[in-house]
């Protein structure tokens, strides 16, 4: 039975899921695949570090060299995180003809293309569906199962920690501080949960999707990005009283009319948020560290993926899923089987400014005669128009009373002037605050 040998950079979370994967699994998956995973080598860079999984010591190496320079090594499974460390390993491992397995979002969405050309020019295989929502599919589903078809727009949660978060906030009441400390005392956020809380993950992510979804070159920076650190148990309150519950979305979408963009190119909006959404839909059925991504495609119309997008097995059961694809490729002499993204972009992202959404405006105003008339008018002059407004009664008529407005769909750079300019008036107590609204 043909050999087929294995280096893995990383025995962490994820290289211990799929090192336990690989053992626990080895008969079917040789049965699957007619072929014998050989784990040549695991690099970690701790060796005091007690390890979870019995691993023989011959294996085990604190250089990560040993993979690129071990023959034997036909794929090499970068699972260390990082991005500077992890491209100069999978960069060697490309030029060496070795095929490479990643789970890292962060290198792909700041260099994943130069990533791609080096693979396309030493015609080898990357691999990377644990790179976005863990153990759910939604990279071969894109790259594989509707190449078929032309997909229009997907919306995601696609970052458990948040979504754990909001969840418990919604369903608690419980401010975020609290509820993020829960958050690490369980092992969903990082001890560091910046790049989680301020939407910098799920940015990356998307990125990575949507070069599957549309051929867009985006980086993180490109992606309209907010966090959820300033929402507060207010926001939730006052969301339920209109039907919508909160989600850290990324949002991705052609934009119309089809070709408006430069070249004749379709302009593609990006952005991660919080969003307010209704409480019966789909996404809102998302609760806890749950992952999903709504695809609207032209063929199939509207699918979701659903499942756990982090963790070691449900993260390590993609990865091995990733090494089992590739080596049918190497078994059938057929790398670059499944084209990467293109080196141009098909797409141009359209400025933010220009995003329409649905919003909810929360304004903290004097309780005074024209106040709510002198804000209507400011939405109308920039076509902002009302869909429903909320006022409630203050006992201490001197307190700022909040006034809440749900618009129909508005462009976004006239929802911030009118903001801006009902924000400078005497009468505007506290900053104004808006939360978009998606209809997921
Ligand atoms: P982790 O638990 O911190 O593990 C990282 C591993 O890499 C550790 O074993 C570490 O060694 C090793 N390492 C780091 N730098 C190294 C170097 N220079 N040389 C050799 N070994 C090195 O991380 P993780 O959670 O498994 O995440 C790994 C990757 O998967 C990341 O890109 C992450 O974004 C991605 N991912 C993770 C999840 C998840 O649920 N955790 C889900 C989806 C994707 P020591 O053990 O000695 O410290
Ligand atoms: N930190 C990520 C999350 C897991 O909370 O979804 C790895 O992608």
């Amino acid at each position: 039975m043909r050999e087929v040998g294995i280096g893995i950079a990383g025995f962490g979370t994820v290289g211990g899921g799929v090192l336990s994967i690989l053992s626990r699994h080895a008969g079917d998956i040789e049965a699957r695949l007619g072929a014998h995973l050989t784990v040549k080598k695991v690099a970690f860079r701790d060796a005091g570090k007690s390890r979870a999984l019995d691993v023989p010591a011959s294996v085990l190496t604190t250089r990560v060299e040993d993979l690129l320079e071990d023959p034997g090594v036909e794929v090499v499974v970068e699972l260390m995180g990082g991005v500077d460390e992890a491209f100069a390993l999978v960069t060697g491992a490309l030029s060496r003809g070795k095929h490479v397995v990643t789970a890292n979002k962060a290198l792909l969405a700041t260099r994943g293309q130069e990533i791609f050309r080096l693979a396309r020019a030493r015609s080898v295989d990357v691999y990377y569906e644990a790179a976005v929502c863990g153990g759910v599919p939604i990279i071969r589903t894109l790259r594989e199962s509707l190449a078929s078809d032309r997909i229009n727009g997907l919306v995601g949660i696609v970052n458990g920690t948040t979504n754990f978060i909001l969840t418990a906030m919604a369903e608690r009441g419980e401010a975020i501080g609290p509820v993020l400390a829960e958050a690490q005392r369980l092992g969903y956020a990082e001890a560091d949960p910046t790049l989680d809380v301020s939407g910098g993950d799920a940015a990356q992510k998307l990125c990575v999707l949507a070069q599957l979804a549309f051929g867009a070159r985006l980086e993180p920076k490109d992606v309209l990005t907010e966090g959820i650190m300033r929402l507060s148990p207010d926001d939730f309150r006052w969301g339920r009283e209109f039907g919508y519950t909160l989600k850290l979305l990324a949002v991705a979408r052609r934009c119309e009319p089809a070709g408006s963009g430069p070249g004749g190119k379709d302009l593609v909006e990006a952005r991660v948020h919080p969003a307010f959404i209704p409480q019966g839909s789909l996404m809102a059925g998302v609760r806890g560290a749950m992952n999903a991504v709504v695809l609207q495609s032209e063929a199939l119309g509207t699918s979701m993926l659903y499942g756990q997008g982090a963790g070691a097995m449900p993260t390590g059961s993609a990865v091995v899923s990733d090494i089992i694809d590739l080596t049918r490729n190497i078994m059938a002499g057929s790398p670059g089987r499944v084209p990467l993204p293109p080196e141009q972009s098909l797409v141009e992202l359209r400025p933010h400014s220009e995003i329409r959404c649905a919003y909810y405006l929360h304004f903290s105003v004097k309780d005074e005669p024209g106040v709510l008339a002198r804000i209507a008018s400011t939405l109308a002059a920039r076509s902002i128009s009302v869909a429903a407004v909320q006022q409630r009664e203050q006992a201490d008529a001197s307190a700022p009373v909040p006034l809440v407005f749900v618009t129909h769909q508005a462009r976004e750079a006239d929802l911030k002037a009118a903001i801006a300019e009902i924000d400078r008036h005497p009468a505007t107590l506290n900053p104004t605050r808006f939360i978009r609204i998606e209809s997921v």
